[in-house]
């Protein structure tokens, strides 16, 4: 079938066959096709969706698209991912936390989607660092280290590389099939045995509500099941940014305090709350106390920066990594209660600032973000610091300020900070 009567079926709501979908994801992945049909019809896709074969085929044919990795040789392999969301940044707490508790965390991760950050950006804020493993390296890492992330290779579903990237540039991340056909299909090609997903739900997620979340979980789940993997997805709030620190270099050092037992204490929570999912599923150790006892004791964050060294990382700038040298701090126009802070909009003022991209391919800046001093049922003074800028003057500063103004809403009454972890499903 040809790429325009691909664009056409799907405009008026057909369903493609395996064989349509690997002729045009393989015509894409080989250069064939180019980015304007393929991002018409991402578009189609965006509007009509596709039924759950289509999805499940669909990712079959993204994780065909490259090698798939065995790791049968490895005990207790744990995979996580987060459908994205703003100042997550979990994996980075929890890979070395699952590989301090005996699992080993092989995992491929992406970049910044749309409003919200992505891992590999977030890695490659530590100077060295380094996120294009060779599957060699990768598998080599995984055995010695028990911790390995890597970005999207050439090698490694190579199709949701590229059409991440363009989904990104094109306004075509939101969509139900696309999202979890992107996320299955790398870690089906990632070869870990069990996966946990963390589905956000809420303002700043794709998923806006509960039912549309859980909806995602499932289907993912379904994909898991049929490729006889053990997967667990939690559904988690994301109505305001997790943690306090939203931006690349800032969200490491948070999640290095993290992993010294520094809190915050939401980022810890669902931290301790996945891992206990994951190593559960994975048939390890997973109480609460012994998780605990990993932060405390150093074990935690003595992984971590196992983990760090092995991938290049110079582990003596951790916990005080650049940040942008202009700052500007948001002040409470009235006393009152934080009652909302809306995460897409924080999100967005990153992205202004020159966190996240506007065009694919487009450099990030790892300096700059925001560090929230209030959050939601929170009570503040007029005049009371709600947050700093981290910038470089003129670039994004004003519309990132008033969107950060516009994120929070304050009001006489309190309100309750919201329900971290909605639910859990296998
Ligand atoms: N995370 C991914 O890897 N892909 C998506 O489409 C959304 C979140």
């Amino acid at each position: 079938m040809r790429a325009t009567d691909m664009i056409d079926k799907k405009r008026h709501g057909g369903e493609h066959t395996r064989e349509e979908l690997e002729a045009f994801i393989g015509g894409y992945v080989a250069g064939e096709v180019p980015d304007y049909q393929v991002a018409a019809w991402l578009m189609a896709v965006v509007f009509r969706g596709m039924t759950v074969r289509e999805t499940a085929e669909l990712t079959a044919v993204m994780a065909h698209s490259g090698d798939l990795l065995d790791l049968s040789g490895l005990p207790h392999t744990v995979d996580k991912h987060s459908t994205g969301g703003v100042g997550d940044k979990t994996s980075l707490v929890l890979a070395p936390l699952l590989a301090a508790a005996g699992a080993v965390v092989a995992k491929m991760s992406g970049r910044g989607l749309g409003h919200t950050g992505g891992t590999i950006d977030k890695l490659e804020s530590i100077p060295g660092f380094r996120t294009d493993l060779s599957e060699r390296d990768f598998y080599r890492q995984a055995e010695t280290v028990g911790v390995v992330i890597t970005g999207q290779s050439k090698e490694l579903a190579p199709a949701d590389g590229l059409l991440y990237a363009l989904r990104d540039a094109t306004a075509t991340v939101q969509s139900l099939p696309l999202i979890a056909a992107s996320i299955m299909s790398k870690k089906l090609a990632g070869g870990a045995r069990t996966i946990v997903l963390d589905v956000k739900v809420g303002s700043g997620a794709f998923m806006k509500t509960p039912a549309e979340a859980r909806e995602l979980a499932r289907t993912m789940l379904g994909i898991g099941e049929r490729a006889n993997r053990n997967v667990r997805a939690l559904l988690s709030d994301m109505s305001e940014p997790l943690g306090r620190a939203v931006g690349n270099a800032l969200e490491v050092d948070e999640a290095v305090r993290c992993l010294q037992g520094e809190g915050p204490e939401d980022l810890q929570a669902l931290c301790l709350a996945l891992a206990e999912a994951g190593l559960a599923a994975a048939g390890l150790d997973a109480s609460r106390a012994a998780l605990q006892e990993l932060i405390s004791s150093g074990r935690a964050f003595a992984t971590f920066e196992a983990w760090v060294r092995a991938q290049g990382g110079d582990v003596s700038q951790l916990g005080h990594l650049e940040r942008a040298p202009d700052r500007h701090t948001l002040r409470a126009p009235r006393s009152g209660y934080v009652a909302r802070l809306e995460a897409l909009e924080v999100g967005q003022a990153v992205k202004v600032l020159g966190g996240g991209r506007s065009r694919k391919g487009d450099a990030i800046d790892p300096g700059v973000g925001v560090v929230l001093h209030a959050k939601v049922g929170d009570e503040v003074a007029a005049g009371d610091a709600l947050a700093t800028l981290y910038h470089r003057g003129g670039r994004g500063f004003e519309e990132a300020l008033a969107r950060l103004e516009g994120a929070f809403t304050l009001a006489d009454e309190a309100a309750a900070a919201p329900e971290l972890v909605l639910e859990t499903l296998a």
